[in-house]
């Protein structure tokens, strides 16, 4: 491994409510991750039209158009994609853009799809621009195109590939090619989740893993969840574990604000590296604005990190706003780091 990645991943573990999978995750949600539809909470508007799809593609018997999924980490895209599998009774094998490093590696994978099965590519906008025109026709015509010996010699070969269902995530849209985005039959971007949806699948969570906890608490970890379901999940866990040590294992309304403030969490859900950035904000910038290279660069961090995890949800608060010009402190956020607002102090003064 990389030290830029070992150095990010570190900091990442740090980050509590950071959106990304850790192991942990990934054990814990065999059982957490629902896998039928009625288990799936909220974003009703993408899941009345995916079932009208997967009806009318049933009734057709034929695979379902391609599918992009866009939208911070946590939401349940991957959750979405493996539910579609069990819902059109097909196989799915996943992938991911990083993996992908040679039109070569998805070879096997293609071939490998029997009609209708599923392939997911997760962080699909993260595909090398070689391995992305590898696709297209693959997306197209189910065709790939090899290429055979070399020099005046090289003969290209096509290659018929089984009717098969292609379903991209991405958390930045904004950075997938237009090609690739064109080629997408349907496309879906995921939204922060209310505090009553994360209420419902934070108490789901807690029957699974048979943890006691109350109206309240459930309401009060998803007010603290950032609006995102593995935030939920985790946030959870982390207070079952100080209700178990520090209680008697139920989970009350005040063990979550205990437990949360002395993991930093503040009442709006944000943490340490949430604070920084926002204070990096409005105090070494002075509210704004400032570009994220410059941002990430000032506190140390990866640019992908901010630009994917923190920021979109800060948006969603209304603690930023984006200008032309860079990111910009808003009114909420002075009021929540109780700093008055510099600029609109000064438009009162002249
Ligand atoms: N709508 C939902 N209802 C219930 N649980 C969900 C929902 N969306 C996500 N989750 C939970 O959050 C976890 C993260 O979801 P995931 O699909 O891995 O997010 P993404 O792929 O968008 O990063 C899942 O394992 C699941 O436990
Ligand atoms: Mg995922």
């Amino acid at each position: 491994m990389s030290p830029d990645k070992t150095k990010k991943e570190e900091a990442l573990r740090e980050k509590l409510v950071f959106t990304q999978e850790t192991e942990e995750d990934v054990i814990l949600n065999l059982s957490l991750r629902p896998s039928k539809v009625s288990d799936f909470v909220g974003q009703k508007a993408v899941v009345d039209n995916l079932l009208i799809s997967i009806a009318a593609a049933k009734r057709r018997k034929e695979p379902l158009e391609h599918i992009l999924f866009s939208g911070p980490p946590g939401l349940g895209k991957t959750t979405l994609a493996h539910i579609i599998a069990n819902e059109m009774g097909t196989k799915i094998t996943a992938t991911s853009g990083p993996a992908i490093a040679k039109a070569g590696d998805l070879i096997g994978i293609l071939t490998n799809l029997g009609e209708g099965d599923i392939l997911f590519i997760d962080e699909i906008h993260r595909l090398s621009k070689v391995v992305e025109e590898f696709l297209y026709p693959a997306m197209e015509n189910f065709q790939i195109d090899f290429v055979i010996d070399k020099g005046p010699y090289a003969k290209t070969i096509k290659f018929n590939l089984k009717p098969f269902t292609l379903i991209g995530a991405t958390t930045r849209s904004g950075l997938l090619s237009a090609p690739m985005r064109g080629r997408f039959g349907m496309s879906y971007s995921m939204d922060f989740y209310s505090p009553e949806d994360l209420v419902q699948i934070v108490k789901r969570s807690a029957k699974i893993l048979k943890i006691e906890l109350d109206k309240e608490a459930a309401l009060e970890i998803a007010c603290r969840a950032r609006g995102t379901p593995r935030v939920a999940n985790r946030l959870l866990r982390r207070v079952r574990d100080y209700a178990q040590v520090k209680g008697d294992g139920k989970i009350t309304k005040e063990t979550v604000e205990r437990s949360l403030a002395m993991l930093g969490i503040d009442g709006k859900g944000l943490d340490a590296l949430d604070r920084k950035v926002m204070k990096a904000i409005l105090e070494t910038y002075s509210g704004g604005p400032v570009g994220i290279e410059s941002l990430a660069a000032t506190l140390n961090e990866e640019p992908d990190t901010i630009a994917d995890v923190v920021e979109p949800f800060l948006l969603k608060i209304g603690f930023l706003k984006r200008t032309p010009r860079g990111r910009e402190a808003a009114k909420a956020a002075y009021e929540h780091f109780k700093l008055s607002h510099r600029k609109e102090t000064q438009k009162e003064l002249f």
